[in-house]
């Protein structure tokens, strides 16, 4: 067993890694094949705990208690856990390969907004999702979880060349450990995308999510993120107060039906919100009827083609002849059993972390004013890590814009300045990207957060 991922072959249990899609400060990705009886092979995507982030016992139990409320979702609209192990003391979680590229990626490529009718098709699915998980009920008990994702963002939301969009990460090493991890850059590219209830620490329910999905649609629309470069303090006082930035202030021929639902969903009080993400869709799929446009997985296949080519499927190098057996144990160690059995326990720890690894992220370190640009792994990764990702700091032009209207359709827009052209930035596509641990662990029932 091999298990330095600086090299090109390594194994986990019955999955053959065949390269490193990202690493970060938490976690490693890998696209691995499964192994089975026979000539049995398909694709996966694993996500591995990073040695050091493994000698955390609480740690580890978030990671396998969030792995297993993942892994009871079933939805065409959400990338599917398909298995959770440790190798060599280090946990992993084995999901669904999404052949695509994730939102993020794509937004970077259109340097500008997505189609009406492609834009609208990727929130009705994102919010279908969300709808999913939000009534989700326990398997066993039938009651409902109250779950919430807690971290949509672009780089969440994986946009499959086959025309689907899938949310992913529900929390998988998402767990903030209250120690230096959340010190080196955890919150960036996070701070944008949370709630103002997120970001006060207050109660969260599936509004928060709504809250998500209006700043997910807002870029899908516009092209821009709500939230521009700032410092991470002045940041978060702008989440905080909930304050908005109307769509048409950065596209100002938006639709203005489009404008009024995303205003609703980003309504700073959660109680003046959509109610659910359902709603969302709802809305979305109504104006899309009476505009003519066509919601369809093939038109968003096509649309996706045109701008990112397909690199055509996982190239799968044969492996070393095998021994062919029976279906192999998955792996379900020492480690597993114990953090399955404490769920509980692990899952009241996140909530007292989610303080923390706000607190402890508002270091000086400025926040971008987006991710940083997709660095696809090369077929050889990198000797070590790269450092925590560098970003540059940029003013917002932005003027304080008023709180968002109710679901009305929006008024003429009010005057808002234009922000200032930005400055480019820095491109590197030859590392592997680095993830961004997450600053919140996410699938937590209502009692427990
Ligand atoms: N199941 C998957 N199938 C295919 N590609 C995936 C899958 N999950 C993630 N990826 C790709 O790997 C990238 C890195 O994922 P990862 O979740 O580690 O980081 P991130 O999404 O950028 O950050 P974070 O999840 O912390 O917000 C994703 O952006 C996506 O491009
Ligand atoms: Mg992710």
């Amino acid at each position: 067993m091999q298990l330095d991922t600086t090299l090109g072959v390594t194994r986990l249990g019955h999955y053959r890694l065949i390269r490193r899609l990202a690493v970060g400060g938490m976690a490693e990705l890998f696209v691995a094949v499964a192994e089975g009886a026979g000539a049995f092979e398909k694709p996966v995507a694993i996500k591995r705990i990073l040695p050091r982030l493994a000698q955390e016992p609480e740690f580890v139990k978030m990671f396998f208690a969030e792995a297993e409320l993942a892994a009871s979702l079933d939805h065409p609209h959400i990338a599917k856990v398909l298995d959770f192990g440790e190798e060599g003391d280090l946990p992993y979680i084995v999901m669904e390969f999404v052949h695509g590229v994730d939102l993020s990626d794509l937004l970077r490529s259109t340097k500008g907004p997505l189609p009406y009718a492609e834009a609208a098709t990727v929130a009705v699915q994102v919010a279908e999702a969300l709808q999913h998980v939000h009534d989700h009920r326990d398997l066993h008990t039938g009651a409902p979880l109250g779950l919430v994702h807690r971290d949509v963002t672009p780089s969440n939301v994986l946009v499959g060349y086959s025309g689907g969009a899938k949310l992913t990460d529900f929390g998988i090493v998402k767990a903030t450990s209250a120690t230096q991890y959340t010190a080196t850059g955890a919150l960036k590219g996070k701070l944008s995308y949370l709630a103002p209830e997120q970001a006060r620490c207050e109660r969260l329910d599936r509004r928060t999510d709504v809250y998500a999905l209006g700043l997910v649609m807002f870029e899908l629309f516009t092209g821009r993120r709500m939230h521009r470069a700032m410092s991470e303090v002045e940041l978060l006082a702008r989440v905080c107060d909930g304050e908005y930035t109307p769509p048409s202030a950065v596209r100002p021929d938006i639709d203005p039906r489009v404008e009024s639902i995303i205003a609703r969903a980003l309504l700073p009080d959660p109680q003046d919100r959509y109610a659910c993400a359902r709603d969302i869709s709802a809305a979305l799929e109504a104006l899309a009827a009476e505009r003519g446009w066509v919601l369809s997985m093939a038109k968003l296949s096509d649309y996706l083609e045109g701008q990112i080519p397909n690199p055509g499927p996982v190239t799968i190098e044969p492996s070393v002849p095998r021994k062919i057996s029976a279906a192999p144990a998955v792996a379900r160690t020492a480690t597993l059993r114990r953090a399955v059995q404490s769920r509980g326990r692990s899952i009241a720890a996140i909530s007292v972390l989610l303080g923390v690894g706000i607190g402890a992220g508002l270091g000086p370190t400025l926040l971008g004013s987006d991710d940083p640009p997709p660095q696809r792994a090369p077929a050889q990764p990198p000797e070590a890590p790269p450092a925590p990702a560098e970003i540059a700091a940029e003013p917002t032009s932005v003027s304080p814009a008023p709180t968002p209207a109710a679901a009305t359709p929006v008024a003429e827009p009010e005057a808002v300045k234009p922000p200032a052209p930005r400055r480019k930035r820095r491109k590197s596509r030859t590392k592997p990207r680095k993830t961004k641990p997450g600053l919140n662990s996410s699938l937590l029932p209502p009692s427990q957060r």
